[in-house]
């Protein structure tokens, strides 16, 4: 695991630039933590390094915002999913499986269930103060080598 301490939410977004720059198709990021923690703000600087100029707009789902940055990827935000089931509904499979592109996954504890075998989590939490944030990142073997980068790249340890 790698802890990594954030100060602000400028140090978040360029720790998520760097991860987005080095994300691959098939990859699948899940994020976890409390309301507040940094999910979104985390997203956007994955996004940026995702080269996605453009966010926002109208969700292909009600969950899903898809974009073409050098590779797609699918921005999920499953807060609102009581029952894994509805992502059924929205064949989720062909996204989470596919390996076309990045799936990125704000709240996914709320659809453990549906996780492919290799995830890179990162779980979000509060620190001291008001724009502390610590990201504690696992990932199965898939991970190991950006996890060793991302322990030497000069973020907060
Ligand atoms: N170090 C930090 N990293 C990220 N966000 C921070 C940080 N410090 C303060 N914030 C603030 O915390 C909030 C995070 O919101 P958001 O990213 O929407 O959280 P979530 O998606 O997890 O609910 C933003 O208002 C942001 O400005
Ligand atoms: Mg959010």
């Amino acid at each position: 695991m790698v802890r990594i301490y954030s100060r602000s939410p400028e140090e978040t977004h360029a720790l998520g630039r760097w991860l987005g720059e080095r994300l691959r198709p098939g990859d699948f990021v899940a994020l976890t933590g409390d309301l507040g923690t940094g999910k979104t703000a985390l997203s956007a600087g994955i996004l940026a390094g995702l080269g996605v100029r453009r966010t926002g707009g109208s969700p292909t789902f009600t969950l899903l915002w898809e974009y073409e940055g050098r590779i797609p990827v699918f921005h999920w935000d499953v807060y609102r999913v009581e029952d894994p089931a509805e992502l059924d509904d929205l064949g989720y499979e062909e996204y989470f499986f596919g390996g076309q592109g990045v799936n990125l996954v704000e709240w996914a504890d709320r659809v453990r269930q549906l996780w492919p075998d290799e995830v890179l989590e990162i779980a979000l939490s509060y620190g001291a103060g008001d724009r502390e944030r610590v990201m504690a990142f696992t990932g199965s073997r898939r991970y190991r080598p950006l996890l060793e980068d991302l322990a030497h790249a000069g973020f907060g340890l």
